[in-house]
This record gives C-alpha cells, sequence and structure tokens, in this order.
C-alpha cells in the first residue's frame, strides 16, 4: 500500500544517502560509524555477555567489537578490507585495554568463518544483508543472534525489532536508527519419530517438519492421519507447537533440538505433562 511505497521510498533515499556519504563504487558498502548510543542498543537487543563471541561483519573503526569487550567483557572479531580501519581499530582496541578480546583482521566477509560467533552485527547495506543470510543460517549455530543497523533480511522476518534516537547520526533524513534482531533457528526440516502416551500405553506419531527461516509447519501422522502442525513457534533451539489429539482436545509438544533429536515436554488432552522427545529418521 501507500504506507509501504513511502517505506521503500525512505529505504532508497537511505541506501543513496549511505552511498553518497563516500566515493564508493556502487556495489561496495562505505565506512559510515554507528553512533555510541545505536551500538550501546545494538549489543543490548543481542544480549551480549561476558561469554559471547561477536563477529562485526564491516568493523570500521573497531566501535562496536571494542564496545562488546569494555562494557559487557565478550571476545569478538571485526572484519574489514580495509587495511587503514584494521590498524585504526586494533590501534583503539589496545587504547581502552581490550586488546586481548577485541582483535581485528583484514578479509572480505563473504569469505569469513561465521561458525564460531554467538553473536553477528551489521552495518551493511540491504543486498549485504541478503547475500549473507544464507550462510549465517547454515553456519551460525542454532540460538546465535544477528543484529543489523537499519536493514532488514528480506523474506527472513526478524525475532524483534526496535527504532532508536541517533542524533549523531552522518546520514538519512530521520535522525533515528532500526535495529532487526534476528535468532539462529534450529533446522527442523525432516521426518522425525515419536510417541505419545496414552493411558497405559502410548501411541506412534510421525512428523513431517517444513520450515522456512522460523516459520514451522508441516503435519503430523497418526494412525494414517495427517494433521497439521499448529501454533509453532521456534526460537533458536526451542521449539513448541500443537497437534489435534484422534481423541480430541490437542497434543502440546515442547522441548529443545539438535541435529538429530528434540526433548522436552508433551502436555496430552488429559492435562498430564510427560517427558517427551522424537528422533530425526530424515
Ligand atoms: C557502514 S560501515 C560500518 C562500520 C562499523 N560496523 C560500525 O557500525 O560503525 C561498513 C564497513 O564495512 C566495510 N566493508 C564493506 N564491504 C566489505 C567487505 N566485502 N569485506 C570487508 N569489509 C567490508 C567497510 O570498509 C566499512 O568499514
Amino acid at each position: 500500500g501507500a504506507a509501504e511505497g513511502a517505506m521503500t521510498a525512505v529505504r532508497l533515499v537511505c541506501a543513496l544517502a549511505l552511498l553518497a556519504a563516500t566515493p564508493a563504487r556502487a556495489e561496495e558498502v562505505p565506512y559510515v560509524q554507528t553512533p555510541q548510543n545505536v551500538v550501546e542498543a545494538m549489543l543490548e537487543l543481542a544480549g551480549v555477555r561476558g561469554n559471547d563471541f561477536l563477529i562485526d561483519l564491516g568493523s570500521g573503526d573497531g566501535r562496536i567489537v571494542i564496545t562488546a569487550a569494555q562494557k559487557y567483557g565478550a571476545s569478538g572479531v571485526g572484519i574489514d578490507y580495509d587495511n587503514y580501519l584494521i590498524k585504526e581499530s586494533t590501534d583503539n582496541a589496545a587504547k581502552a585495554g581490550v586488546a586481548d578480546r577485541a582483535r581485528f583482521l583484514k578479509e572480505d566477509i563473504f569469505e569469513t568463518d561465521l561458525s564460531a560467533a554467538t553473536v553477528v552485527t551489521m552495518y551493511l547495506l540491504p543486498e549485504f544483508n541478503i547475500r549473507l543470510r544464507p550462510r549465517l543460517l547454515a553456519e551460525l549455530r542454532a540460538g546465535a543472534r544477528v543484529v543489523s543497523h537499519d536493514w532488514d533480511m528480506g523474506e527472513w522476518a526478524p525475532d524483534a525489532q526496535i527504532e532508536v534516537a541517533a542524533p549523531e547520526k552522518k546520514i538519512g533524513l530521520r535522525k533515528t536508527s532500526k535495529l532487526y534482531l534476528w535468532i539462529i533457528p534450529a533446522q527442523l526440516a525432516g521426518k522425525w519419530e515419536t510417541r505419545v502416551p496414552v493411558g497405559d500405553g502410548s501411541m506412534a506419531i510421525e512428523l513431517e517438519l517444513e520450515q522456512a527461516f522460523q516459520n514451522l509447519g508441516g503435519v503430523a501422522r497418526i494412525d494414517g492421519s495427517a494433521r497439521p502442525i499448529e501454533r509453532s513457534v521456534v526460537r533458536g533451539r526451542y521449539v513448541a507447537f500443537r497437534v489435534d489429539d484422534p481423541a480430541g482436545g490437542s497434543i502440546r509438544f515442547q522441548g529443545n533440538a539438535s541435529a538429530d533429536r528434540i526433548v522436552g515436554q508433551v502436555a496430552t488432552p488429559d492435562g498430564r505433562t510427560h517427558p517427551w522427545r522424537a528422533l530425526r529418521v530424515k
């Protein structure tokens, strides 16, 4: 509608303003700093703690990694392809007394190994986010958090988003920043086998799960009839959903997923809860 059109126009203006900020080629992300209050809001949104390992993709003067180390006790690496910025950020980390926990590597962000990160931050451009998206989903562990300044991930809806005042912002028409948070979902698509207690025995259920980002669907096969997976929630390793019970009421599942099993509880229509696990068969 009109609101969406206006949003697109605002984004276009922001993108052009960002591109105009330094004389860079059109396919490059120019160096623009995230204002310090916005850096802190990004780290708060990600819930950064001392045991986190953060990677900032396109780290500029290093402020995000350095603040994560200084204020939250985290460790991290900043990636930038600009030699000068790598030197400057390494110096800044030393001055801040966090050289051991805030390191900087001259690398292309599209080559960087992301697998060690529990938090990834970025202030890039929309098409860069989209290009990074499959690697973030595939390489990061379930439960890792991704925070982007100003740009979303297209079809992959954020798990949270906020807008913060950014009076020091050098670009854009409005002095505000949008911050988006995604939590890497467990990979649940496929076939799973499970059993649910009924009376003195149990019934076999086959789950055929379909997944797009954090949206889970599919069917549960009970006694040869397919019942839809409903009211699903996926947040990191946590998964919950419901299935109609053939005898009436609904069966509610919740648990934590790893690659080949989900372990948690199931609530049956009689109001009881039982330990539950499902095993991947495909
Ligand atoms: C908008 S700035 C953000 C800097 C910092 N993260 C911040 O928020 O203050 C983007 C940074 O990404 C770097 N960059 C852009 N494309 C890159 C690439 N392909 N590989 C490595 N660094 C890149 C630029 O040199 C620039 O420092």
